[in-house]
């Protein structure tokens, strides 16, 4: 696509030498012999850069750029002429990107272009990258327990506090790390996360500490490890209830001595580190058995936050949706689809297991899957069919219909039936008098499987 140029000169002449000029080098080329003109050329045909004019009358370029900056960040290189020099540079530092001395010369003009081209490219990738990733590390959720975590987040994040972050897997404890580290006076320094469970134990102290090369079989070469790497920084050590004593041992020496030393290496580093931990496990257990350290564990738990399982915040599920088919359509360029108000209703009542993983990644499947751009609950019931349903679901208040109380009661006498038949299929059919695809039919619907039991207990 051919790069669109504003030039503006209030002399003919000029504006015709540099279109000439621009022409030749397939750009495409406006021109505008006032400010007037330039700035209504600025609103309405989008240039990709703007060459300016200082001298002009009425209105004078450094007011054109002052008026341009308030609508647009298109950027403009000043054209100046012997007299203006020094207002051509305080014209870059109110924002223009450089400037031209005249006579033009052929050269500098293509090269100023150039480089001012090559420099909007790139600020627009970053930004494009920087929403996208904002985006995608988005926390959202307005329920009681959200707004306690974010509270906790806002105070523990500008310190440099350790902070032990607990839940059930897929509850947001990587999203609540990220937060805290994009909120800190760390934010421009690295973010460096291990995940303690994926990395074989005999490995991960040189992964976690580094290693010289030839400190032992298979160390081919010298490794700096995640504590150096995070230096200044935030490491955040996730699946920490996997860790082997050793390893406990070794962290918790860099945690009191902020000292890292390699494996095989004879040097030591000092390193500052903010260290952020979180485990799905039940750490108290752990140390019951003794296979987590109690003293690593008070280290790290300076700070605990919990993030509660989505089933004890469902009101925070809608919005999840909303979120997720919107980031769902965004990434894969559909036009907006929706879930019906019925469909989440009833996803708001479903278990979720996998808590906020699960539900993006079933949302995920009903925005490609679904029929049509309204996704129903019965796109859901046919789409999601492993989900179980809420062993007890809970009353849904006003928007609760005859039709939900009626499904409620049946789902409960079915799975009365079934237990009370051992789950024999066609025993229970023919107990409660219906055809066997039909009960095979409402199990289906309501989401009823055996081990649904299992849930209601606990
Ligand atoms: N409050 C939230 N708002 C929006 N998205 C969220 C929220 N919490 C979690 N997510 C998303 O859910 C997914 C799982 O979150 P995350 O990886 O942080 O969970 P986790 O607790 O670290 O899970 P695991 O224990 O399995 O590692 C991610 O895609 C994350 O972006
Ligand atoms: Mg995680």
């Amino acid at each position: 696509m051919k790069r669109r140029v504003l030039i503006v000169d209030d002399e003919e002449a000029i504006r015709k030498s540099l279109q000439r000029i621009l022409d030749y080098e397939g750009y495409e080329s406006i021109l505008a012999g006032s400010a007037e003109e330039a700035i209504r050329a600025a609103e309405n045909d989008h240039p990709d850069l703007i060459l300016l004019d200082i001298k002009m009358p009425r209105m004078d370029g450094m007011e054109v750029l002052a008026r341009l900056r308030e609508f647009s960040q298109v950027p403009v290189v000043m054209i100046s002429g012997h007299g203006t020099i020094a207002t051509a540079v305080e014209a870059t530092r109110l924002g223009a990107f450089d400037f031209l001395e005249k006579p033009l010369e052929r050269e500098r003009i293509l090269l100023v272009l150039r480089n001012a081209l090559a420099q909007r490219k790139l600020s627009e990738e970053n930004r494009d990258l920087r929403r996208r990733v904002e985006n995608r590390f988005q926390m959202v959720g307005r329920s009681a327990a959200m707004k306690s975590l974010r509270g906790a987040i806002a105070k523990a994040a500008p310190t440099s506090a350790t902070v032990l972050i607990t839940g059930e897997s897929g509850v947001g404890k990587e999203l609540v790390a990220r937060e805290i580290h994009r909120l800190s006076k760390r934010q421009w320094e690295p973010f460096i996360q291990v995940n303690c469970a994926a990395i074989p134990e005999d490995l991960i102290e040189s992964e976690l500490f580094g290693h010289e090369k030839g400190s032992f079989t298979g160390a081919s070469a010298k490794q700096i490890g995640k504590f150096v790497q995070a230096d200044g920084g935030t490491i955040f050590l996730d699946e920490i209830g996997d860790m082997s004593h050793r390893t406990q041992a070794k962290v918790l020496r860099v945690l009191q001595s902020g000292e890292v030393e390699p494996v095989g290496g004879a040097r030591v580093f000092t390193v500052d580190v903010r260290v952020l931990a979180a485990t799905n496990h039940d750490l108290d257990k752990a140390i019951e058995a003794k296979t987590f350290r109690e003293d690593l564990f008070f280290r790290l738990n300076v700070i605990p936050m919990h993030c509660s399982p989505l089933r004890e915040r469902r009101e925070d599920i809608s919005e999840l949706i909303r979120h997720f088919v919107l980031a769902v359509s965004g990434e894969n360029n559909y036009q907006e689809r929706r879930l019906t108000e019925g469909a989440i209703r009833y996803m708001e009542t479903l278990n979720w297991r996998g808590n906020i993983r699960e539900l993006r990644n079933a949302v995920e499947r009903l925005v490609i899957m679904a029929a049509g751009p309204n996704i129903e609950v019965a796109d859901v019931k046919t789409l999601l069919p492993r989900v179980k349903s809420s062993p007890a679901p809970e009353p849904s208040g006003e928007s609760g219909s005859l039709q939900e109380a009626r499904e409620n009661a049946e789902r409960k006498y079915l799975i009365d039936k079934l237990e009370a038949n051992s789950w024999n299929i066609a025993r229970t059919a023919r107990a409660i008098g219906t055809p066997r695809s039909n009960l095979y039919k409402k199990m289906e619907q309501y989401g009823i499987r055996r081990d649904v039991r299992e849930t209601t207990s606990n």
